[in-house]
């Protein structure tokens, strides 16, 4: 099949490579022409294990393209799907300019029959906007042609997202046009060959359904981290907690890790975008607006522990950071909890040392060259002459570290960990203070 993709971000490349993988001619389309000079010129934009070797193979016998051309890209697939942004307008609602410029510009070109798919995270409705808009420049340019518009919500995971891909757990599709579901149905064929795993649903219904999945994982994330903070004053360990509801089939293990707070692309305006929605049609959902309020609070767990360890002036300090990026296997620090730490140990005086394994080039285009953000080359060097330890993020690499090297490097004992990584009998007994998520 003849495939675009409009957007070259995390889901839209990851999406115009699988699908090149399996065969099929594919166009990926991005107004930011630095992103699609990196492209051209052999890179990828972000960090994506095992994306960059997919994406050279497919580019090399050319069914993987990069362009800058709406019009070539509009003239190039039957198939066009719509992988732009949706972040979170001022009052939480998903802006849709993105996507709507996507469909003027389909609109304004087209000139076959075109399955239209929104793969972006969209509100309910949003479908009906793509059809109008696109319908409005077909009449403005005096054409009549036939297309559909097709809801596909991607469940990637940022870190994941090739293995997501290639491997899905569901694929869902929402959609009315027979012709439209069929293509859908055999572009998907390929990646479900053991068994189908596509959900063929109304539009609504499957624009809502991302929305569902999110909300609820949100939500398990929150209920855990108040049941963890809770027992911090009890005296109780959230981890034995996790084991013993956890093996409960109806509760099940995953996503029970209580932290400093979720973040990332997805989540945080994911929920705010479904109460906006919820608001303008009068429901009041009480339990993602705690969901929300709770994981806010949640991203100082770990400022209100230093506080109560070193007290609120912090000037002459520096705090080592392990961590930048919202999770591991990504450079993605969009609403990382790694932020509201950083921005709170500034606002306290301190200067913080951080290493992440390959979010630290995203750090600098954040925050430019501050002086009071230092950056390590490893672990050790983020720790080196820092007063304590703040963990933020649990890559892989800091799960094993060596503590004693740590307790000579730092000038106090002290490890502030956000994410559960240690035995906190194993840091008492070599002296550590060791602060984490409602351990014991
Ligand atoms: N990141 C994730 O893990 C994830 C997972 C599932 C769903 N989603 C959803 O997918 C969508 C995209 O997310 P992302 O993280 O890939 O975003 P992103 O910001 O990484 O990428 C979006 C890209 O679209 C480009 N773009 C914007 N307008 C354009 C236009 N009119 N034409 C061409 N290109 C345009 C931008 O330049 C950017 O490169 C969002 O709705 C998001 O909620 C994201």
């Amino acid at each position: 099949m003849k495939i675009t993709v409009i957007g070259t971000g995390y889901v839209g490349l990851v999406t115009g490579t699988c699908l090149a993988e399996m065969g099929n001619d594919v166009l990926c389309l991005d107004l930011d022409a630095s992103k699609i000079k990196v492209l051209n010129d052999g890179g990828i934009p972000i960090h994506e294990p095992g994306l960059l070797d997919m994406v050279l193979r497919n580019k090399a016998t050319k069914r993987l393209g990069f362009t800058t051309s709406i019009e070539e890209s509009v003239a190039f697939g039957e198939l066009q799907f719509i992988a732009v942004g949706t972040p979170p307008d001022e009052d939480g609602s998903a802006d849709l300019q993105y996507v709507l410029s996507a469909a003027r510009n389909i609109g304004k070109y087209m000139t076959g029959y075109k399955v239209v798919i929104d793969k972006s995270t969209v509100p309910v409705g949003t479908a009906d906007k793509v059809r109008e808009t696109i319908a409005a420049e077909l009449a403005a340019r005096g054409v009549q042609q036939e297309f559909a518009v097709v809801s596909n919500p991607e469940f990637l995971k940022e870190g994941a997202a090739v293995e997501d891909f290639m491997r899905p757990d569901r694929i869902v599709i929402g959609a009315d046009d027979q012709r439209a579901i069929t293509a859908m149905r055999d572009l998907y064929a390929p990646f479900i060959r053991n068994h189908d795993r596509v959900i063929v649903m109304d539009v609504r219904s499957a624009e809502l359904t991302k929305y569902a999945a999110n909300a609820m994982l949100a939500t398990r994330i929150s209920f855990m981290n108040e049941l963890a903070n809770l027992a911090d004053k009890l005296g109780a360990d959230i981890e034995q907690i996790r084991v013993g509801i956890g093996s409960d089939p109806r509760i099940g293990f995953h996503f029970l890790y209580p932290g400093c707070g979720y973040g990332g692309s997805c989540f945080p305006k994911d929920v705010q975008a479904l109460i906006s929605t919820a608001d303008e049609n009068g429901i009041g959902l009480k339990v993602l607006r705690s969901v929300e309020d709770a994981n806010d609070d949640q991203k100082h767990v770990l400022l209100n522990k230093i506080r109560s360890r070193f007290g609120s002036d912090l000037r002459g300090m520096t705090f080592a950071l392990w961590g930048l990026a919202f999770k591991p296997n990504t450079d993605d620090m969009r609403a990382a909890s790694s932020r509201v730490v950083i921005e709170g140990l500034w606002e306290m005086g301190a200067v913080v040392r951080a290493y992440d394994p390959v979010a630290m080039n995203e750090a600098r285009r954040i925050y430019g060259n501050d002086d009071r953000l230092v950056y390590a080359d490893s672990p050790s060097g983020a720790v080196a002459g820092a007063d304590a330890l703040v963990i933020v993020t649990e890559w892989k690499e800091f799960r094993a570290p060596n503590f004693d090297a740590i307790k000579l490097a730092l000038k106090h004992p002290v490890i502030f960990d956000g994410r559960n990584l240690y035995s906190p009998e194993q840091l008492r007994k070599k002296d550590f203070e060791y602060f984490a998520i409602g351990r014991r």
